[in-house]
């Protein structure tokens, strides 16, 4: 079938087309209809079915045989260590680690965070949670003890399970301390935390409430997977919007399963046995999805890679994965490549390798640069995928679908609409614009299964940052346009979000971590073009009259400062001390306008700017950054 055919055969009966997809699934109870309206537009898919995520997941590829079929490969360039886990063998570890946080009174429904570096053991505590039914989140590793602790405050989870420490190259990160720190600040405390010791930083574990991983599950039984409903929360994961405050996306558990599986095909192009690999990290969405999930469920081998693309030890490391463990289908971020292409322009490193068995490569996070994408098929002579999703939708929305047909591909866009996906243009009114025309994403509800159904506790600020805006419709946070074939434009988010190599930030949060600093009267942080991350955070701070402490010192605070309540994957490194903001007359800060000004584009003077001549002080600030230069 034609990608059109597919696509139509979605529009003309969208319940028939999820309950087809449906049938891959094991459920304990099947579901007798898909979509459930009755509270639109609050939507439910598959509410009547019972299911088990680890039980689709895991065992019941045990008993179709693929037992001795590896799982997962573990690849570490940082410690040098490779290993490999049989399904079989992921069932015996994943029922085990169930079986100790059964022990310890984990049950259905209960919240667990889960703060881990990249180890098959991630994986084995998201799925031993699904097992027994408890909801997990996974905040990751880069961020601060402050970011957990607000995690923590909102999850309220009964445990906490952890690694004693992560590894950056060059550098131990120690995870006992930020967890100790978090749990610390946070008002809710977890019962207990089950820490993996790693032989690179093991900590102690001298709290009443802290278990050690191997230790805890002995002498306690392997625990059996618990059907539970199919609204039932798979998992909540927090990501930025345009405060600091985190929303905690919840993934509804049946239709996870079922959209995961119908894209691992569909749009990701491997049939159960291949192996897929996505170049993320657990602690985002990408990582729940395409590291854990999806591959899993569709009986694939997935890689779970503990290096980074550059420098562990070369820029030739992802194509000797590729290479070493036979990969089909290869995911990761365009800033990846932006910095493999960096080290090695003319491609060395990727001659040295057979990469036959290699397919297509996928990129998504934020805009493929078009440099990026061709440099690419120059290469690897293999289609190049950009496709468009967010953590809110679990997987993309948009996407040359290369297991349906491989469409023409057109820079610069992530192609066209999956099904599910009725991708419309909106003006301010709500107005449908015709091709061309640029304006905000939205897409038309009810959003197919797997997409969120709410926010964690937060219904109300769910139906305002989505549902609101454009009644009828889901609002992406997105603009950009649709081109007269239907293919989509992602050209810029609506809101304060930023994105740096991949990773969605608030340039909210970071304004209010500045705004906490003793010296600082007023502040705000924008988004400036960076080569390599694609954006990165600058921030400009005004101090209060007769602070005695020097500019410089100001700066190297604030930028201490939000590396400790954020974290390091904030990227904060640019700040400079400015005597006033740009502002309009009702007193709102253009931030737009210094974008403009930092990225050296074209700008129409603000009508409403209280001062033009503060635009010019921004301007030498950023000049002394190495930004604004014409
Ligand atoms: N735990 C602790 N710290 C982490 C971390 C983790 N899991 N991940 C990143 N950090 C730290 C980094 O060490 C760095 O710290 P530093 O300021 O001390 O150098 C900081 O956070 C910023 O990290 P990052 O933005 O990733 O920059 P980098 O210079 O370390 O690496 C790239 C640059 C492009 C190689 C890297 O960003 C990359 O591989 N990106 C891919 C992104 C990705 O997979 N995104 C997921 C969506 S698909
Ligand atoms: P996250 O929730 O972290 O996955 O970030 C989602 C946001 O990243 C989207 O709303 C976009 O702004 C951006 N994004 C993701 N994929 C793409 C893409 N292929 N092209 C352009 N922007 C993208």
């Amino acid at each position: 079938m034609a990608y059109r055919d597919v696509y139509k055969s979605w529009q003309d009966d969208p319940e028939a087309f999820w309950l087809k997809a449906a049938e891959a699934i094991d459920w304990d109870e099947a579901p007798t209809k898909a979509l459930f309206d009755d509270n639109a537009p609050l939507y439910e898919w598959f509410r009547d079915a019972k299911v088990n995520t680890c039980y689709n997941a895991v065992d019941r590829h045990v008993e179709n045989g693929r037992g001795d079929q590896v799982a997962i490969i573990h690849d570490s360039p940082i410690t040098g260590t490779k290993s490999q886990i049989t399904y079989a063998e992921l069932q015996t570890r994943v029922a085990a680690l169930a079986g100790g946080l059964a022990a310890q009174g984990v049950t259905k429904g209960d919240r667990v965070i889960i703060y881990m570096p990249m180890v098959p053991e991630a994986l084995e505590a998201m799925l031993a949670c699904a097992r027994l039914g408890a909801i997990h989140s996974v905040v990751f590793g880069g961020f601060a003890a402050n970011e957990l602790a607000v995690r923590i405050d909102d999850a309220t989870p009964k445990a906490i399970i952890a690694a004693s420490c992560g590894l950056e190259p060059g550098r131990i990160v120690e995870y006992k301390p930020l967890i100790d720190g978090a749990i610390e600040l946070a008002t809710h405390k977890p019962d207990l935390c089950v820490i993996l010791q790693r032989d690179q930083h093991p900590c102690d574990l001298s709290q009443d409430r802290d278990l050690d991983w191997h230790a805890f599950q002995e002498g306690t039984n392997p625990a059996p997977c618990v059907p539970v409903e199919g609204t039932h929360p798979a998992y909540i994961l927090y990501t930025s919007g345009t405060t600091g405050a985190p929303k905690g996306v919840v993934r509804p558990t049946a239709g996870h399963l079922v959209a995961l599986n119908w894209t691992m095909k569909n749009i990701y192009n491997v049939d159960p046995g291949d192996v897929f690999w996505a170049a993320s990290d657990v602690g985002w969405v990408v990582g729940h999805s395409y590291i854990c999930y999806a591959p899993l469920i569709h009986g694939n081998t997935t890689i779970v890679f503990e290096g980074k693309p550059i420098g562990t030890p070369d820029a030739g490391t992802f194509w000797r994965v590729i290479e070493e463990h036979n990969v089909k289908s290869f995911f990761t971020a365009p800033t990846a490549f932006r910095a493999v292409k960096r080290e090695d322009p003319a491609g060395d490193y990727v001659k040295k390798y057979n990469l036959d068995c290699l397919d297509q490569v996928y990129l998504a996070g934020e805009r493929a640069d078009p440099d990026t994408i061709v440099w690419m098929q120059d290469q690897l002579k293999k289609p190049v995928i950009d496709h468009w999703w967010q953590t809110e939708l679990g997987y993309p929305g948009v996407c040359n679908p290369v297991g349906i047909e491989l469409l023409e591909t057109k820079l610069g866009s992530p192609s066209v609409p999956l099904p599910g996906f009725n991708t419309k243009v909106l003006d301010d009114e709500g107005n449908e614009l015709p091709a061309g025309e640029l304006g905000a994403i939205v897409i038309e509800l009810p959003l197919p299964p797997g997409t969120l159904p709410t926010l964690w506790n937060a219904e109300d600020r769910f139906r305002k940052s989505y549902l609101a805006a454009f009644p009828g419709y889901y609002e992406t946070g997105d603009a950009g346009l649709i081109d007269e074939d239907g293919y989509l434009y992602i050209m810029a988010r609506t809101d304060d979000v930023i994105n740096v190599a991949g990773h969605r930030l608030s340039t909210g949060g970071m304004e209010e971590v500045l705004a906490a600093h003793p010296d600082v009267a007023e502040c705000a942080v924008i988004g400036v073009t960076d080569e390599l991350k694609g954006q990165l955070p600058v921030g400009f701070v005004c101090l209060n009259n007769g602070t005695t402490t020097s500019n410089e010192e100001v700066a190297k605070g604030c930028i201490k400062l939000v590396r400790e309540k954020i974290g390091p994957v904030a990227a904060f490194k640019l700040c400079c001390i400015v005597d006033r903001l740009p502002k309009t007359r009702s007193g709102k800060i253009l931030r737009g306008t210094m974008v403009k000004i930092a990225d050296s584009e074209e700008f129409k003077m603000p009508a409403t700017i209280d001062d033009p001549a503060i635009l010019d002080e921004i301007k030498v600030a950023l000049k002394t950054l190495g930004y604004a230069k014409s």
